[in-house]
């Protein structure tokens, strides 16, 4: 007689690389869909689960949890933020999480650059101007952006993204680097990086990028008063969570033109619908959540998600535990 093997349920299609061995070694469903499992497919669908294989767009609460009952073993975000799961719930009741640091740190410090340059330079409404036909003529006047030599970069959240970011910036362009973290950090290559507090970061700042992890003590930290300690010639870049910033706020401040600019990875919800008044904007970009979208780092993502999978499911310690 075989083993039978544990069950699982996955809520994506991951990277092949990580399907491949997570249908050998589990009886897994994998949604289908391209969208997320709506609430009552991932309740009924966790059903009798061991493991989970979640997305941060996958809400797993103490809901999700009661549902997939008494045998479920390990929760398995394929994402390094971990704001989508209930943490307290999963320890009270010894469920092990696991998350995916460190192979997505390049990727996401290189779209958090691609949008610091792309919001100083109106990359995105040149680039419009061009394909609509509007762009005239050379002009001496048009399109000015600000440079980037030279100029204070404020890091709100200096953990591994953060620290990579900075080191980008401070190596290509000479920029002084602020930061605010809980604890002062030892920074290889930024040895004059300066830890401050977050009203005289967003003061000094000429670009300000945000790295901290969403939760209810971060919920809304960039709001009204502190986009109004902004520099009026400032941009304000997100690759971390979208509800981090008060975008009601962001829309007056952003409309007021202080900051000058805006260039977001991510946004609360995900997507915005396109008629939200950030869309419109001339001096915001925004990308559907791509900072880890390389092959490598995805893939990487899989097969860490997959190694914490079974790890959970065989009771042993995982490779990235959270908490
Ligand atoms: C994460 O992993 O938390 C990113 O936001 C998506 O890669």
């Amino acid at each position: 007689m075989t083993a039978q093997l544990p069950r699982v349920f996955v809520s994506r299609q991951l990277p092949e690389i990580g399907l491949r061995r997570l249908h050998q070694s589990t009886d897994c469903k994998v949604w289908a869909g391209s969208l997320p499992p709506p609430r009552d497919e991932l309740l009924a669908s966790v059903k009798g689960c061991s493991g989970i294989v979640s997305l941060l767009s996958d809400m797993i609460d103490a809901e999700v949890l009661d549902a997939a009952g008494p045998g479920l073993k390990v929760v398995s975000n394929f994402a390094v933020g971990v704001n989508n799961i209930d943490l307290t719930e999963a320890a009270r009741r010894g469920i092990a999480v696991g998350n995916t640091p460190d192979v997505l740190t390049d990727a996401t410090a290189d779209i958090a650059v691609a949008l610091l340059l792309a919001a100083a330079r109106h990359v995105q409404p040149a680039a419009n101007s061009v394909r609509s036909g509007d762009w005239q003529t050379w002009e001496p006047t048009g399109w000015l952006g600000c440079d980037l030599l030279g100029k204070t970069l404020g890091i709100i959240g200096m953990g591994r993204i953060g620290s990579a970011v900075a080191r980008r910036l401070a190596g290509g362009w000479n920029m002084q680097v602020l930061y605010t973290s809980r604890t002062e950090k030892r920074l290889e290559n930024l040895p004059t990086a300066k830890r401050v507090s977050l009203e005289e970061l967003l003061e000094k700042s000429d670009f300000v990028s945000l790295h901290t992890d969403l939760s209810a003590e971060t919920r809304g930290l960039i709001n009204r008063q502190r986009l109004a300690l902004m520099k009026p010639t400032a941009v304000l870049v997100n690759t971390s969570r979208g509800g981090v910033i008060d975008q009601e706020a962001l829309v007056e401040a952003l409309t007021a033109g202080r900051p000058m600019a805006a260039g977001l990875d991510v946004t609360d919800p995900e997507p915005l619908s396109p008629d939200h008044p950030l869309v419109g904007l001339s001096n915001c970009i925004i990308l559907p959540h791509i900072g880890s979208a390389t092959i490598a780092s995805r893939n990487a993502m899989a097969e860490i998600c997959v190694d914490n999978l079974l790890a959970g499911l065989r009771g042993n310690p995982l490779r990235c535990p959270v908490g």
